[in-house]
């Protein structure tokens, strides 16, 4: 059992993500006490923007930048640690109602044509299926369905997506939202997206 945890935020010690991520693994690690678990830290080192100098590797050119060979390598990795993780627990906090850019880095470093998903004349199809993702969500307002705010939301809509067009369907969210309305609010909903990652089944 192989865990992976991805912490994405930019507020360090104040991030309420990544205390949400530390609990839920921590939960995991209880319910698997065999898992290993690999943790990277996309805040406090991101991996780069897609370049062309990234792509052109792709296609078999040698970047002269040692930066973007450094980079090119955390990138291969970054691929075969979500393919050999069974679970993945990712920090995504909400900024500008989107994902962090850290995370959407990732994203452009695992979405993969021929290893990850694949096209078909019946459509794309997803290659990483099997796998659980659990998504610690942090966001300052209300996005909910209800919401007026609802259009706003492309931070879970597109983690559910993008983990669906991997071919990943098992996508949980454990939530605290409202985090920025007041402190009471903030503690309220922290506290239930806490006792939510403790409820979580293996
Ligand atoms: C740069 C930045 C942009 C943000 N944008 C939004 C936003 O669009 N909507 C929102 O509800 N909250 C927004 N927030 C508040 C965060 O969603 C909130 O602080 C959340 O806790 C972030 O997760 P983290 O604490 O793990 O970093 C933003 C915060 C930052 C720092």
């Amino acid at each position: 059992m192989k865990l992976l945890h991805i912490d994405t935020s930019i507020l360090g010690q104040n991030s309420v993500s990544r205390q949400l991520t530390a609990l839920i693994i921590e939960r995991l690690r209880a319910l698997h006490p065999d898992a290993q678990v690999q943790h990277i830290d996309l805040g406090a080192e991101p991996l780069g923007h897609l370049s062309g100098a990234h792509l052109a590797a792709g296609q078999g050119a040698t970047p002269e930048s040692p930066a973007v060979l450094r980079d090119l390598e955390r990138g291969r990795t970054a691929l075969e640690e979500f393919l050999a993780a069974d679970i993945i627990v990712v920090g995504a906090p909400m900024y500008n109602f989107s994902i962090s850019s850290q995370l959407k880095a990732w994203i452009d470093r695992v979405c993969v044509a021929g290893k990850t998903f694949r096209y078909t004349e019946q459509g794309p199809q997803g290659l990483a299926g099997g796998k659980k993702v659990i998504v610690a969500s942090s966001r300052g307002g209300f996005y909910g369905p209800q919401s007026p705010a609802a259009a706003l939301d492309h931070q879970e809509s597109y983690l559910r997506e993008v983990f669906g067009f991997l071919g990943i369907t098992d996508v949980t969210f454990v939530r605290a939202e409202g985090v920025n309305i007041s402190p009471t609010q903030r503690q309220a909903a922290i506290s239930a997206a806490m006792a939510e990652a403790a409820q979580l089944a293996a």
